[in-house]
């Protein structure tokens, strides 16, 4: 699927956010900790999403959806996950923690590395040694056998997915643990709050280190996926990069400081509860020095977005990606073909703003996909952005939306 774009059009208007995927993705993970109805309101109807349900579903869980709410409820039927499915997204491998939580045990097929770089788990699994759970692992297979017995873990790295899965697998574990250095992104604490719901035992939720007591059983819960914060930010840098006037409704401005920050010294940006406006009528400035880092820094899933406002901005910026190795280059040899001035080394691009103009380009992952449909809605002249697919794993009718807006945006499956 492309994207033809004819850039230039300035963005107006009002657009409302909805719920994050990844938090959405945490919280069916989740699921599997109790066989009573878990109601997920707020659920976005995207393709990780929906492979995330059919994951459960093909592991006997049963699932109903009307609009944005999911209801999961059921035992699992086999804790193997199926490989065709579980392939399909990498947050497959939050069904793993909550498996062996509640089944002691799991198979579960591992996807290996993406566009976006390696991705190991070797912090999830040894979190899962930790615990006292006997682990199998080969590089596309892991295989966990034991019940979880609660104790001390510190995460190498504050791994968002690692938390995830241990916060679950300590959820229902025989006893204290105390997980150090843990994530502490919007959606973690999302799902330190469901399991709370659900009864877990949990001190410490918000903070990067969670003393949980382990319960012999969790019940069900409803619950509010929380506002994509990459969503808000995309239709932010979208209005950055056409010096318009959006107002983003449904979102949480809480969560995106370390992005808004950036931006600004260079735009006018109104924050509400729940909402923000953004209003530019000059071309900004270079952006400084930024560094991706985990919340509450500026996070990776925006570095793609803000490389491309960036690309076309007046001035000189400097990003470096720290977390994921590979996001930098794929989009900066995209965004050099239509002009821009970036030179990667490693993980760091310097960038030198200048005049886009349309070009071919090809999105290779998620985030990146959207950074380049920004770099076109700038662009002078015809865009077509190919790789749309991967765009749509995290993004509801991002076309549609942009066109609401006033952007010449048509699709072409
Ligand atoms: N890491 C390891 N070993 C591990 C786990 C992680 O070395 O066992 C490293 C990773 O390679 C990376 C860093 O730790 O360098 C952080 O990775 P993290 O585990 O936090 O990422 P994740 O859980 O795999 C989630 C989001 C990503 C988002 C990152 C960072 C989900 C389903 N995915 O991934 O979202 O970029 O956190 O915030 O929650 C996206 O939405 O497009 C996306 C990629």
């Amino acid at each position: 699927m492309d994207y033809i774009i004819n850039g230039g059009a300035r963005l107006s208007g009002e657009i409302a956010d909805y719920g994050a995927k990844n938090c959405a993705l945490a919280l069916l993970g989740a699921t599997v900790l109790t066989d009573e109805q878990v109601v997920l309101h707020n659920c976005p109807s995207i393709v990780d999403v929906e492979n995330m349900l059919l994951l459960l579903s093909s592991m006997g869980k049963r699932i109903s959806r009307s609009d944005d709410t999911v209801s999961v409820s059921g035992a699992l039927t086999t804790t193997s996950a199926p490989r065709d499915i579980a392939n399909l997204l990498r947050g497959s491998a939050l069904v793993l923690g909550s498996t062996v939580a509640k089944y002691h045990g799991a198979n579960l097929p591992l996807p290996g590395g993406c566009a976006i770089g390696s991705r190991p788990m070797d912090i999830h699994l040894n979190g899962l040694k930790a615990l006292g759970v006997t682990v199998d692992s080969s590089d596309d297979m892991v295989i966990c056998k034991g019940k979880p017995v609660g104790a001390q873990y510190t995460l190498r790295m504050a791994s968002v997915g690692a938390t995830e899965n241990m916060l679950c697998a300590c959820a229902l574990a025989e006893g204290e643990s105390v997980l150090a250095n843990c994530a502490m992104e919007p959606e973690v604490t999302a799902l330190e709050q469901l399991l709370v719901k659900m009864g877990a035992k949990i001190q410490g939720v918000g903070t990067s280190t969670l003393k949980i007591v382990g319960v012999e059983k969790l019940h069900g819960a409803e619950f509010d996926v929380i506002p994509d914060r990459i969503v808000a930010a995309t239709y932010i840098s979208a209005t950055v990069a056409t010096m318009g006037d959006v107002t983003i409704t449904n979102c949480n401005p809480l969560h995106m400081q370390a992005f808004l920050n950036v931006l600004i010294p260079h735009a006018y940006i109104k924050q509400y509860d729940n909402a923000i406006r953004v209003m530019v009528n000059k071309t900004p400035n270079g952006y400084g020095k930024i560094v991706t880092a985990p919340y509450p820094l500026f996070p990776t899933d925006m570095q793609s977005l803000l490389l491309s406002l960036a690309s076309c901005c007046c001035g000189r910026t400097q990003i470096v990606e720290k977390l994921f190795e590979n996001r930098l280059l794929h989009n900066a040899q995209q965004l050099n073909k239509m002009g821009a001035r970036i030179t990667v080394n490693n993980d760091v691009a310097n960038i030198e703003g200048s005049s886009l103009c349309g070009a071919q380009v090809t999105a290779y992952d998620l985030r990146g996909g959207a950074g380049l449909v920004i770099a076109a809605l700038n662009a002078t002249g015809t865009s077509s952005v190919s790789g749309i697919e991967h765009v749509n794993r995290g993004y509801v009718n991002l076309a549609q939306n942009l066109r609401t807006l006033g952007a010449d945006i048509n699709v072409i499956p």
